[in-house]
């Protein structure tokens, strides 16, 4: 399918888990709102059927290799690119977009347990078709997002222990280093307050609009 060149803004936001994401997507949202733009607010993995399935895994539900679920991400990644209502290339049409993980993720989550260059490689399909505006990648300490997650949930998940914190930190680091230079990715110092973090994300994003739009 031929790509369409994406007329609005679209922002992927990144971080370990316990890094304050998803807090800080709603504050972004409110401030593009604020802006004027339309937004659609999205995450990854979907809530779509592939989105489900990795759910599942991750649940305990289903038993699948570290390359399986590396795939089902890029297949989740490529349904919510090109999902004829709800995708990002739809959407963009008409709405500013953030999403709460895109394929950097990828690169740090399954770099951490598979050949990164071959999760990069996997990856390919949805870089060559949709770039962010900008990757917003906020930077925890994983032991301050050990203990941020052990207060606010009762269960942890397939990910969340502090070794493989720092294993994801670390192969965040080396997935940036791969993406290609006109790639942006802006680091926000997520060991400071809520409200520093989201004058910092605000600050960066408005800094992009002015030039790019
Ligand atoms: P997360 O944003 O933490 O969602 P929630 O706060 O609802 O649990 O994402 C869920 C998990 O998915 C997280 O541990 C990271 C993982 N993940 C991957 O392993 N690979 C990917 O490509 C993406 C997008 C996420």
């Amino acid at each position: 399918m031929a790509k369409t060149p994406p007329t609005q803004p679209f922002f992927a936001l990144e971080g370990i888990d316990g890094s304050g994401k998803t807090t800080q997507l709603q504050h972004l949202e409110a401030h593009l709102i604020n802006l004027g733009y339309k937004v659609h607010s999205t995450c990854e993995p979907t809530k779509n059927t592939i989105g489900k399935m990795i759910r599942d895994i991750f649940a305990g539900k289903i038993i699948a290799d570290q390359h399986v679920i590396a795939a089902l991400f890029c297949a989740d990644r490529l349904d919510h690119i090109y999902n004829e209502t709800d995708g990002l290339l739809e959407q963009l049409k008409t709405h500013a977009i953030i999403s709460d993980r895109y394929y950097l993720s990828s690169l740090a989550y399954h770099g951490a347990h598979v050949d990164m260059q071959w999760v990069f490689e996997s990856n390919r399909p949805a870089m060559n078709v949709l770039r962010p505006t900008a990757h917003i990648y906020i930077e925890m300490d994983p032991k301050v997002s050990m203990e941020r997650i052990a207060i606010s949930r009762q269960e942890t998940e397939l990910y969340e222990n502090l070794e493989n914190l720092i294993a994801v930190r670390d192969a965040y680091e080396k997935g940036i280093s791969l993406l290609p230079h006109e790639e942006t990715v802006i680091r926000i110092n997520g060991n400071q307050s809520e409200e520093d973090v989201k004058r910092d994300i605000i600050k960066a994003v408005d800094n992009i609009l002015d030039k790019n739009h």
